[in-house]
């Protein structure tokens, strides 16, 4: 067995919040417990194989689009009163998270939202920003992943244009989470031409 670093919670919360303060992204692993990652895996794939996952858009309201050159995702928006014990397990963990976030950024986080996305093989997410011009609500992007042993050979890599010069990847590994502000982080989803490609994508919203 290969050893793996353990970080406490808080550690994590630092990896993100110190990544995004020091780089302009963070990330971590094993953000939750394995059975939760693995719960929230057989809830994304049930509710795919069902037909209850829909294609998102691109803008919003009126320039509201469904635009499969830009992004090929399918999601469904997860309750934040969910009865599902493992998205209540998630939404605790994002509870948590954000009034770390809050006492020590002084950031003031008080609303959250998430989906489920469904990359099927070969599908992305062309490169974009995640704040609406018309609508500052989402202050950050906050996406975990839900893959089972992926391979950083399978692609479907986050591409993080960080400035002119430079740009970071990072594989959908299971249980990792990727954060960064979202009205200044250009980034995009690069297709897996092996496998799909399972996630939690949302943001931490002032309103
Ligand atoms: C998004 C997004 C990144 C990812 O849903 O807006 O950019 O790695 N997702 O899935
Ligand atoms: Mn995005």
């Amino acid at each position: 067995m290969t050893e793996k670093q353990v970080f406490s919670e808080e550690e994590r919360f630092e990896l993100l919040i110190q990544g995004v303060l020091d780089a302009g992204y963070g990330f971590c692993d094993q953000f939750l417990d394995e059975e939760v990652i693995a719960g929230l895996r057989a809830n994304i794939l049930r509710h795919h194989k069902a037909g209850e996952m829909y294609t998102a858009g691109v803008g919003r309201k009126f320039d509201f689009q469904r635009n499969a050159t830009i992004r090929g995702d399918v999601i469904r928006w997860i309750e934040n009163d969910t009865i599902d014990l493992f998205e209540q397990a998630w939404i605790l963990k994002v509870r948590t998270f954000i009034a770390y976030l809050n006492q020590t950024c002084y950031t003031s986080i008080n609303d959250f939202e998430f989906h489920y996305a469904y990359y099927e093989q070969g599908s992305f997410y062309k490169r974009h920003l995640d704040q609406f011009k018309s609508n500052q609500g989402r202050k950050f992007s906050f996406v975990m992943y839900l893959n089972d042993d992926w391979k950083d050979t399978d692609g479907g890599n986050i591409v993080l244009y960080l400035n002119a010069e430079k740009e970071e990847s990072l594989f959908p590994h299971g249980g990792r989470v990727v954060f960064f502000k979202s009205d200044k982080l250009e980034h995009e989803v690069k297709p897996s031409n092996s496998r799909y490609r399972l996630s939690i994508a949302g943001w931490l919203k002032s309103v």
